[in-house]
């Protein structure tokens, strides 16, 4: 059976991207659903070339509107690829050990409320880490602590910039993030790699 999945956005949806490039016609997954805390993500054009249905959620906090609209898609899987607001308590109850996120840190580091984005590689660069990288985890109730399911470490060269180091992590997670899905579709259940 096709693991059925939906993929949580904020903005430009790179990583909705690879993971639609990495489930073929074929696969064991499917991209059935995009949701959305912003109506203006540039990433919901991948959404919209493809027909995915997207849902804009208005309160991204109201958990009735998140578990309805993962209803009538029939989701089994959440992902979180650069969703940048928290999943209300309701949902990750109702859906425990089928929503996975992907942060560009080793986490524990560099992780945790308001730890996104540019800050999160500038953080690293300050902290004059000799290596960063991505992880994938489940999602539970507190930012960036769910269980691990898998890391691959990046090193971080002389003379990075945040930008330049947010590009090299990016790449590793456009191909870490399809293998776990892959896995859990394989699978049936998201496990570690
Ligand atoms: C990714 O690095 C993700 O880990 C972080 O924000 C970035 C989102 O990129 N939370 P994109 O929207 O998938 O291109």
């Amino acid at each position: 059976m096709t693991m059925r999945i939906a993929v949580a956005i904020s903005g430009r949806g790179s990583n909705l991207q690879a993971l639609l490039r990495a489930l073929q016609p074929g696969a064991p997954a499917e991209v059935v659903l995009v949701l959305t805390d912003r109506p203006q993500a540039p990433g919901l054009s991948h959404a919209r070339s493809r027909n995915i249905p997207a849902v804009v959620l208005h309160d991204p906090a109201d958990a009735t509107a998140w578990l309805q609209a993962l209803q009538d898609h029939e989701v089994d899987l959440v992902v979180l690829a650069g969703y940048l607001r928290l999943v209300p308590a309701p949902v990750v109850a109702s859906y425990r050990g089928r929503i996975i996120n992907t942060h560009p840190a080793l986490l524990p580091a560099f992780g945790g409320k308001g730890m996104y984005g540019a800050r999160v590689h500038q953080a690293v660069l300050a902290s004059g880490d000799k290596e960063t990288g991505v992880t994938i985890h489940l999602v539970d109730e507190v930012y960036d602590r769910g269980d691990v399911l898998a890391q691959r470490r990046v090193p971080v060269l002389p003379g990075d910039t945040p930008e330049r180091l947010a590009a090299r992590v990016l790449e590793t997670e456009h191909q870490l993030l399809p293998a776990v899905v892959l896995a859990a579709a394989e699978t049936g259940r998201c496990r570690a790699l």
